[in-house]
């Protein structure tokens, strides 16, 4: 399966940091993965810009379930598209912690990225009180049933298995763990969506580093990664993208 290496930038980057696209075009001109960069809502369109006639593909980081209307300070997924965007990152621990995000909400968002034309990246994981109560299967498999709306397929849904506790730690899950809750991912998607669910990319994210991607992507059902820190400076994530090769 090609690989998706995606670079989440969360709320970093100003315009200065379009630098890193630029370099990234430079870096990553021979890729045989798909590569996506989601910079903060600002920096879409100037990130499309730079990106264009390249393999850099940009996402966002979010959008709201609506298309239009009384929503102050949200975006629509038709925004995004018209922003340049392809993709958009949804259910994002961040997102389901700090802006009270549930399974619900993320299945409305993932329809309406669906609607605009957006691939959908969601993500899934457990918090490390949930893994020390052995509830990690179940925890994982309740968010992605709960998650992924109708009309979901291979070409419009990724799956992100990001453990919290892995994310900006530095810690990671064994390569077992790892292709444990991959596996299990894998099934819950073919008993949603039938053979289309073994086309699914599940990509790993939570401290990939270039230092450990080659280990991580050489995991049963890892079929990529979601990138934070990492993603922010070119040299690094490019180092990421070549181990995916
Ligand atoms: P880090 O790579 O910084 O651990 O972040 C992972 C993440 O949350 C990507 O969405």
């Amino acid at each position: 399966m090609r690989k998706l290496i995606a670079g989440n930038w969360k709320m970093n980057g100003l315009a200065s940091s379009l630098a890193e696209i630029e370099a990234l075009k430079g870096l990553t001109g021979e890729a045989t993965c798909d590569i996506v960069v989601c910079p903060p809502f600002t920096l879409l369109e100037k990130a499309a810009e730079r990106a264009k006639d390249s393999v850099v593909i940009i996402g966002a980081q979010d959008c709201h379930p609506q298309i239009s209307g009384a929503y102050t300070g949200d975006v629509s997924a038709q925004m995004l598209v018209e922003a340049g965007a392809r993709f958009v990152i949804l259910g994002h621990s961040e997102r389901r912690v700090f802006h009270n995000e549930s399974d619900a909400v993320v299945s409305t968002k993932v329809a309406a990225a669906h609607e605009a034309g957006l691939t959908a990246i969601i993500c899934v994981g457990e918090t490390r009180a949930e893994r020390d109560d052995g509830k990690v299967i179940e925890v994982v498999g309740g968010q992605l049933r709960g998650s992924i709306p109708a009309g979901a397929t291979s070409s419009n849904v990724a799956i992100a298995y990001e453990p919290v506790w892995a994310i900006g730690t530095g810690l990671v899950p064994t390569i077992d763990q790892i292709e444990e809750i991959h596996s299990s991912i894998r099934q819950t998607l073919e008993e949603r969506l039938g053979e289309d669910g073994r086309r699914v990319r599940i990509l790993y994210g939570g401290s990939v580093k270039a230092s450990n991607a080659a280990d991580i992507f050489g995991a049963t059902n890892v079929d990529g990664a979601l990138v934070g820190g990492a993603s922010l400076k070119a040299v690094e994530f490019a180092g990421i993208i070549s181990a995916a090769a």
